[in-house]
């Protein structure tokens, strides 16, 4: 295989990838790459890195150093490109809760410029796949986490992107939710080849999922490989065992004060 057909057939490519906020450095070059249609997990304890990442692949930081690529585009120079060839379910709860399920997911696709007939077919598409059809007129004030998690999920997938980055989407969630939520996404990867990108704190999850992982920490990618390269290399027997063997057992020290979080919970709230 040449090397520019391996580069046209990756979703997400990142070389020496840094994001430094002042003098810290949350993303410590990092480099990986992850196949079109290949479902990806990224791991790591509290604090290592991954929700910045996210944020750089998807627009929404900008980095400090480094080369990305989404689906050949670059999100620093090609902004609107990206934009529309991914969807993202982030961290924190985005949705707006004064609206219906319906007018989230309208709002949504109006963004999008997804033209009438086919923005009212997709929504109930959509809606009915995660189970919210008969519930698109309520408030999503009234729903529950995972009623509101489901959504999050149809809404992303509304303009039907090919890189689908999920950052904790199974946080909170029962156990039913988050199976029957992974067989979509994994469905959806089989028939679609929809690129999958996530985090998880549930090792299974990762394990039963993804077919490669990558576990990062203090902002560096340490360990990159099928859970079997994974398990094998630490001479562990299960994911966690490997994943504390590589990361250690200290409970991490947050980086910033709780002042910052509460001004970085307000900016989610208000983009
Ligand atoms: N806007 C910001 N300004 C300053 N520091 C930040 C900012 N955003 C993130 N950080 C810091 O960068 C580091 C990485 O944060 P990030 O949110 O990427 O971690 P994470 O791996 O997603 O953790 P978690 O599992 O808790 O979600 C943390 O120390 C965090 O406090
Ligand atoms: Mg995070």
């Amino acid at each position: 295989m040449l090397p520019e057909d391996k580069e046209n057939n990756l979703a997400i490519e990142v070389k020496s990838l840094t994001k430094k906020f002042n003098d810290f450095t949350a993303v410590n070059n990092i480099s990986f790459s992850v196949d079109k249609a290949e479902i990806f997990a990224f791991l790591g304890p509290n604090g290592a890195g991954k929700s910045t990442t996210i944020k750089i692949l998807t627009t929404l930081l900008k980095p400090t150093e480094g080369k990305i690529r989404i689906n050949g585009f670059d999100p620093v120079k090609e902004q609107d490109r990206v934009r529309k060839s991914f969807g993202i379910v982030f961290q924190d709860p985005s949705l707006d809760d004064e609206l219906t399920a319906y007018e989230n997911m309208d709002f949504h696709g109006v963004l999008y410029n997804l033209d009438g007939d086919l923005r009212k077919k997709r929504i109930e598409e959509l809606l009915k796949i995660v189970e919210l059809w008969d519930k698109k007129d309520l408030l999503v004030k009234t729903f529950s986490g995972g009623m509101k998690r489901r959504l999050e999920i149809a809404r992303g997938l509304l303009h039907h992107p090919k890189v689908f980055f999920l950052d904790e989407p199974t946080l909170g969630l029962d156990p039913q939710t988050r199976n029957q939520m992974w067989s979509y996404i994994v469905d959806l990867n089989k028939k679609e080849g929809i690129t999958v990108f996530f985090t998880t704190h549930y090792m299974g999850e990762a394990e039963k999922i993804a077919r490669r992982i990558a576990i990062i920490d203090h902002g560096t990618i340490i360990k990159l490989g099928t859970a079997e390269e994974l398990k094998k290399s630490t001479g562990t027997n299960s994911l966690e065992e490997a994943f504390l063997q590589l990361t250690g057992h200290k409970i991490r020290e947050e980086h910033s004060s709780p002042l910052d979080k509460m001004r970085q919970r307000r900016r989610m709230f208000h983009r």
